[in-house]
């Protein structure tokens, strides 16, 4: 087959109901249509409030290939500008979070204020009198935030940010309400790079099938320290067991280790050993007696795995972001969280759970995405089979919300988010709408 322009809404070629085309991973033209249709018109994760505490703190980073400035203004909203110089195109920020009422650009020094609103330009009377510095102020994008989420769009038919979260929305509540109310606090991460598509991890990210053979060290490990585990459930009989993966329409996807769970006490029981941690948890049982159960529970991951179209992955007690570079190049990020309010030595162990599946299990996926990666550049062999579940009755569920419901190693979610994936991609190329956008937005 020829893919001779990615325009022609050819995707129901490329897109089957139990396979996809390797090119959708490989192709160039159709990775640069993604920035656009997907990464664009979609609400994409830009970034948590508690990494912009205070009014005028700011953070860099991309909203798909596009370099932002996700800023706090003075008067405490958030906004997303375009991280380019209007002048002539230069970066204005280049440091990663900080703190700046205005972004001076390094190349003229045009200057700009952290609403976007160009502030004033070095010896301006060079400029004629139709310079309207109203004009040239840093563009930006729609933003919204969630219960500490902020997500920009450039998209003004967007649904809000709720609607398009959808169902997702109330796992995403089930995830913060785990701390009674108590905010989470994001912090430092760990960065990875891997050579392959950024959709190689989407699909992963609820994947049930591969566990148990990817992850097979990490349940070596943990088998060693006896039965019952944290992922050994994995491999048992999964197809039978009661986790079960989800699709939850907008592309969203989620995993629930929950049921593997059934009384206060057994997250933390269920654990690998992590060396260290017995220290911490003598002393929160020593302080805190019949409340440490409890206590512990909340060292570790919520056992969900929400997975938010198209770059948003709550994992444990992480927020995973996947960031494209390229078609072939993608990074990985891994953000640690604690808690507000929480005992020290409770969000000691949460940053030590970085320690944990990032460092110990994402090596593991990271290769088999590089490897996949490698397999898929074979232009003859054409199909990635995501057929798991299909045609055997009494598997899958679907109820009223529309939410479809399969044993945890079902590729249900492959094969709905992919639906969703052609249909934003089959929609016209919309032009840019940043310089429609006025205001930016007030925590929810
Ligand atoms: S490119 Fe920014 S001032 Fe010239
Ligand atoms: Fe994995």
């Amino acid at each position: 087959m020829k893919l001779t322009n990615v325009n022609e809404n050819n995707w129901d070629e490329l897109i089957k109901h139990d396979r996809v085309h390797q090119k959708l991973y490989t192709n160039q033209e159709i990775f640069a249509e993604e920035m656009t249709k997907i990464f664009a018109m979609t609400w994409v994760y830009l970034a948590h409030e508690s990494e912009v505490p205070n009014v005028n703190d700011y953070k860099t980073g991309y909203l798909g290939s596009r370099p932002i400035i996700v800023t706090r203004d003075r008067h405490d909203e958030f906004r997303v500008l375009f991280n380019r110089c209007t002048h002539r195109g230069a970066t204005v920020c280049r440091s990663d979070r900080g703190s700046a009422k205005v972004f001076t650009c390094p190349y003229h020094g045009w200057n700009f204020k952290n609403n976007g609103d160009l502030a004033g330009v070095p010896w301006p009377k060079a400029y004629g009198a139709d310079f309207d510095t109203s004009e040239w102020g840093l563009k930006q994008a729609r933003v919204e935030s969630y219960r500490g989420f902020i997500f920009g769009t450039l998209n003004l038919n967007a649904p809000s940010l709720v609607d398009y979260l959808g169902p997702a929305r109330e796992l995403l509540d089930q995830w913060l309400d785990r701390y009674d109310g108590k905010k989470i606090v994001v912090g430092n991460a760990h960065r990875m790079v891997y050579k392959g598509n950024w959709k190689l991890t989407f699909d992963n990210a609820a994947d049930g099938y591969h566990v148990s053979f990817s992850h097979r060290s990490l349940f070596e490990t943990a088998g060693r320290m006896g039965e019952d585990k944290d992922m050994s459930y994995f491999a048992e009989s999964p197809d039978y067991g009661p986790m079960v993966v989800q699709y939850l329409g907008n592309g969203h996807t989620f995993i629930d280790q929950r049921p593997n769970y059934k009384n206060i006490g057994d997250f933390w029981k269920q654990q690998r050993p992590q060396p260290g941690r017995e220290v911490y948890e003598e002393i929160i049982r020593e302080r805190y007696q019949d409340a440490a159960d409890g206590l512990l529970d909340q060292a570790i991951g919520a056992q969900m795995y929400l997975n938010i179209f198209p770059n948003l992955c709550l994992i444990g007690n992480q927020i995973q972001v996947i960031q494209p570079h390229a078609v072939d190049k993608t990074e990985l990020i891994w953000y640690s969280t604690t808690v507000e309010g929480l005992p020290e030595e409770i969000n000691m162990l949460r940053m030590r759970t970085q320690e944990d599946f990032p460092a110990f299990g994402e090596p593991d996926d990271m290769t088999n995405f590089e490897e996949c990666h490698l397999g898929l550049t074979i232009p003859e062999v054409e199909w990635v089979h995501t057929g798991r579940g299909l045609g055997v009755s009494g598997r899958q569920t679907v109820d009223e919300r529309g939410v479809v419901s399969g044993p945890v190693t079902d590729e249900l979610h492959i094969r709905n988010y992919y639906q969703e994936w052609k249909r934003l991609m089959s929609q016209p190329t919309t032009k840019t709408i940043c310089e429609n956008v006025k205001g930016g937005v007030s925590s929810l």
